[in-house]
């Protein structure tokens, strides 16, 4: 209940955003080490984008010098874990700096709390209510992490995250001490990404707004940037998708990308999410996808006991409400990131990606036992998840 809620906020030490910023990533390392080697750590398509050599010249410009690692694939396994610890470990590098999506950057933060502190990496990743074994006891190497895509806000919250095979869910290293010291935001390093991606990317954004927004741990702290960053979206996504040139486009969406991090630290992502993670890694989804996917019904499940904050979040979306009032005004903003998420050619319906009806039972079972999320503004019973996922299959929405 807010009013009694204690905040222990969570924002990252610094970020510095806006186009051409990736220039000073020399001078910003100098500044947080004295050192003289550095990691950049990317992967492969990125290795062979011009400014991975650029970034690297102006480190070595600062007195740096650059190693490149780029094996990492998207949607991390416990063996890229290993490898990058295994890495920086050996290298023990003075600076540390994530060129890439949310999976590099995640395993930037990874290989920051590898390199300070012991034992077995894996141990320090935990499912929600199979806590880590252990938590980072010191402070990660210094890092800067500089995303190319405008979504997952790896580059201002605390976790990495992983993919669980033995679960198939997914798990995470939930440290501050794996917080950016820099978040180095440069929205032209976002125009090259291709439709399908900027969709996924994008709607993740959303999805850590809304979700943070419809979270029992949100306050008006993180509601209002949530709002701020949801009308951005829906005022920019469009564009970017449409037109990946259009550079204030994307300028807003990496902007509203990085502000969703916030919520997404603080309030944390709810049942939206819980789906993502247990579809996302069983059928082979990418995140962004899936998250696209689950937001509206997550919504529509959460909606009787947020009619209220989704009329205010009407407003914000640019929905013109005409008088209409209540439950039925709320059902207008579902309806709304669902055509959203209809224009950008993500589909709707789990029969659409061939997923089997029979696996609905265990789909259920397993977001209940390992994506449980106590901070689901509505409880999360099995009967009704199964419910959600049926029409999930069905693509019924309201
Ligand atoms: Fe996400």
């Amino acid at each position: 209940m807010f009013g009694q809620q204690v905040l222990d906020l969570i924002f990252p030490s610094r970020v510095l955003f806006g186009i051409g910023t990736r220039g000073r990533v020399g001078s910003l390392a100098g500044e947080l080490s004295s050192g003289r080697s550095a990691l950049i750590l990317t992967d492969r398509n990125l290795e062979k984008m011009g400014f991975i050599k650029e970034i690297r010249e102006h480190l070595e410009e600062a007195g740096f010098r650059g190693e490149v690692f780029s094996e990492i694939e998207a949607e991390p396994q416990e063996e890229t874990v290993l490898r990058v610890a295994e890495h920086v470990r050996s290298l023990k590098p003075d600076i540390i700096i994530g060129v890439g999506g949310g999976s590099v950057l995640d395993m930037g933060k990874t290989a920051s709390v590898m390199a300070t502190n012991p034992g077995d990496p894996l141990e320090y990743f935990g499912a929600p209510l199979m806590p880590a074994k252990r938590s980072p006891e010191r402070r990660g190497a210094p890092k800067i992490l500089i995303p190319t895509t405008a979504g997952t806000a790896s580059e201002v919250t605390q976790f990495a995250v992983i993919i669980d095979r033995d679960r198939r869910t997914k798990k995470v290293l939930s440290s501050p001490y794996a917080m950016a010291d820099l978040a180095l935001v440069d929205p032209s390093l976002t125009s090259s990404m291709p439709p399908r991606l900027t969709a996924g990317c994008g709607m993740d954004a959303l999805s850590h707004a809304i979700e943070g927004y419809m979270s029992l741990w949100s306050n008006p702290l993180t509601d209002s940037v949530s709002l701020e960053a949801s009308r951005l979206i829906f005022e920019n996504l469009r564009k970017a998708y449409y037109n990946g040139g259009d550079m204030m486009a994307r300028y807003h969406m990496s902007l509203a990308a990085s502000m969703a991090g916030m919520p997404l630290a603080n309030a944390r992502v709810v049942l939206g999410h819980s789906i993502a993670q247990v579809i996302g890694p069983r059928y082979g989804l990418p995140h962004g996808i899936a998250c696209a996917m689950a937001l509206p019904y997550a919504m529509r499940y959460n909606l009787p006991v947020l009619v209220e904050k989704f009329c205010r979040l009407a407003w914000y979306m640019g929905i013109e409400l005409n008088g209409v009032k209540g439950r039925s005004a709320a059902v207008r903003v579902v309806e709304e990131v669902s055509n959203l998420a209809g224009e950008l050619r993500i589909p709707l319906s789990l029969n659409e990606l061939g997923i089997a009806r029979e696996d609905l039972p265990e789909i259920a079972e397993d977001i209940m036992k390992y994506q449980p999320r106590p901070n689901n503004p509505r409880l999360l019973v099995k009967e009704d998840l199964k419910e959600l996922l049926e029409d999930m299959w069905n693509g019924k929405i309201i």
